[in-house]
């Protein structure tokens, strides 16, 4: 029997790094869903790719010659042999990638290629851990465990400030805050993050440092 763990979350709430490190812990592959649709959105900005016009962005999708590395230890992001892990977490994707995420054509062809690659890596591996925002939900409603990982904006938001040094620091957390409570916005119409769905367990990581997330996580 494979172990198939759905986590999902808004962005800062370390739902990435916490995923992985519980999927290393089990001896199971990691899948980063999220990278997927940042793999979509740099592709299209790489091959000049109106992020605007919906159908041109699925045919990209579909096309896209993209493959997951999921071994915790390494996970990897590769388009036509290119490793992007970098790529794909600049501020030009960042910005962008939303317009992906919301395209109606996209997510269904995304959530398709990730059902299959939950089952692939699930079966080599043992079980998998598959975290995003809709892996819950309707990616993988069935999985043997699912969790919504959360955090509220000010432990978020002092998360981030930790990563941050210099005179700017202050001004920075501002605009933090409203990155993340942008973001949230822009995130709420993939679901609604305070709320968990049935059948899935809360996990609040506000008050958690890191190490304790894992093992709340690892708990359930
Ligand atoms: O988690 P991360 O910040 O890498 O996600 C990148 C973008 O992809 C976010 O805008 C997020 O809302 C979206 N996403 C999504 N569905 C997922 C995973 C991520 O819409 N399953």
């Amino acid at each position: 029997k494979h172990l198939v763990v759905a986590v999902d979350g808004p962005s800062g709430s370390g739902k990435s790094s916490v995923s992985r490190a519980a999927a290393k812990a089990l001896g199971v592959g990691y899948l980063d869903t999220g990278a997927m649709y940042r793999a979509v959105t740099w592709w299209c900005l790489e091959e000049g790719i109106d992020l605007t016009d919906q159908e041109a962005v699925a045919q990209a999708t579909r096309d896209i010659p993209l493959e997951m590395g999921t071994d915790p230890a390494s996970p990897s992001v590769h388009v036509g042999g290119r490793e992007i892990e970098d790529d794909i977490r600049t501020t030009r994707v960042s910005e962008a990638v939303s317009k992906v995420a919301t395209n109606t054509l996209v997510r269904p062809l995304l959530q398709q290629l990730q059902r299959d690659l939950i089952d692939q890596v699930a079966t080599e591996t043992g079980g998998v851990v598959a975290e995003g925002r809709d892996i819950t939900t309707v990616v993988a409603p069935d999985a043997d465990v699912r969790i919504l990982l959360t955090a509220s904006v000010e432990a978020r938001l002092r998360r981030r400030s930790k990563e941050l040094h210099g005179h700017a620091a202050e001004h920075a957390v501002e605009a933090t805050r409203d990155q993340i409570v942008r973001r949230d916005a822009d995130d709420s119409t993939v679901s609604d993050f305070m709320e968990a769905a049935e059948g899935v367990t809360l996990v609040d990581t506000s008050d958690l440092d890191f190490e304790q997330s894992v093992d709340a996580l690892l708990d359930v």
